[in-house]
């Protein structure tokens, strides 16, 4: 099967950190990819490597962190051996990304309309690196409106009253006028990929969905490619038209959504939907057995194996392959890392 991420693909990706503890190896070899307007969600348990994968993308695993194999191709250009300027470029630009704590995010001294015209500056700016393409981008928007007006255009595009908002500290901001916030100084640049780190899991459930209502039709309108992490398998099937499945630093399975719940094949993802409740079920919510595997010495072979109800003798030797499933389409793009599908086992 073709493998087709126009806009980014990612492939066996590996990040470690060195730590007093010993070296932590938090991506064992990632491979996902997305074309161009694309939301894709990542899912898994905590400490699996979803930030870690966000972070590698945007280039900013810092020390002890480092990639020590793998690429990372943006629209065709490996992020991983760009030089820091060239990077620049992208980061905010091409690549921006929204986290799970705005306020934190934000200058805590600065009124947050100045912020977010700051940012726009700051894209037009050399100083943040220009190309052609984002040029001539530019010099139209720039002929359009001013950053004043972009700022209070952006404003207005995430449900905010700018007359009310520009003025205000981030203290005094509710979580998720914060996140609002947010999404415009990310999207005022018009990127064509979005990371989103959990954007909504610090707001109440009320307001998460309002903000992911409002980032959906956004995205949408823009054509602009999200990259969505989250705990959630049911926000995952909402707002995504992929899932990539992670576990322990590998993606295990990925596919469309309707591939991933109608035919889970990972027995990690198996378990992680049988742990969704169903609306009115009186099912108990059901945890996976066992514990999140130390990256320090992860289990041999595929690390999921010490957890897995199928395990074979195979398992804990060799670790599977990230290979088609059977019967996968171009469309639902089908894949999965484990001995019970691969051909030759
Ligand atoms: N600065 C660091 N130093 C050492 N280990 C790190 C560092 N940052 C991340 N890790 C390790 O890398 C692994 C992946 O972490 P990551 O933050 O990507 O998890 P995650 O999937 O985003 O989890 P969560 O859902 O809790 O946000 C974890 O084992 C974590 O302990
Ligand atoms: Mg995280």
């Amino acid at each position: 099967m073709r493998r087709n991420g126009d806009l980014l693909d990612i492939s066996n990706l590996k990040v470690v950190f060195d730590t007093y503890a010993g070296q932590v190896k938090a991506l064992n070899g990632v491979d996902l990819w997305m074309n161009h307007g694309e939301r894709l969600s990542v899912v898994g348990e905590t400490g699996c490597g979803k930030s870690v994968t966000a972070l590698s993308i945007m280039r900013l695993i810092e020390e002890p962190g480092r990639i020590t194999e793998g690429s990372i191709r943006f629209e065709g250009r490996d992020l991983v051996s760009l030089s820091e300027s060239e990077l620049n470029r992208i980061r905010g630009n091409d690549i921006a990304m929204i986290f799970q704590e705005p306020v934190a995010a934000l200058n805590p001294v600065m009124k947050v309309g100045a912020q977010i015209i700051e940012n726009i500056e700051c894209q037009k700016s050399a100083a943040c690196g220009d190309n052609e393409i984002r040029g001539s981008k530019r010099a139209e928007r720039a002929g359009r409106s001013s950053s004043l007006e972009h700022m209070r255009a952006m404003l207005g595009h995430v449900g905010l009253d700018w007359q009310r908002t520009e003025n205000l500290y981030p203290h005094e901001l509710s979580g998720g006028m914060a996140q609002r916030i947010m999404i415009a100084m990310a999207l005022s640049s018009q990127p064509r990929l979005l990371i989103a780190d959990e954007p909504t899991s610090a707001l109440d459930v009320t307001i998460q969905a309002q903000i992911l209502k409002l980032l959906n039709s956004l995205v949408r309108e823009t054509n602009t490619a999200v990259l969505l992490i989250t705990h959630a398998m049911g926000i995952a099937a909402q707002f995504s038209d992929f899932i990539a499945v992670m576990y322990a630093g590998n993606v295990v399975e990925y596919g469309s959504v309707e591939a991933i719940f109608s035919n889970p094949l990972h027995p990690y993802t198996v378990g992680l939907l049988k742990a969704v409740p169903k609306i009115g079920s009186a099912e108990e919510l059901q945890s996976i057995p066992g514990i999140v595997p130390d990256l320090v010495s992860p289990p041999s072979g595929c690390r999921f194996h010490p957890r897995c109800p199928h395990r074979k003798p195979e398992c804990d030797k060799e670790q599977p392959r990230f290979e088609p499933a059977r019967g996968a389409t171009e469309a639902d793009r089908h894949h999965v890392a484990c001995f019970l599908y691969q051909n030759d086992h």
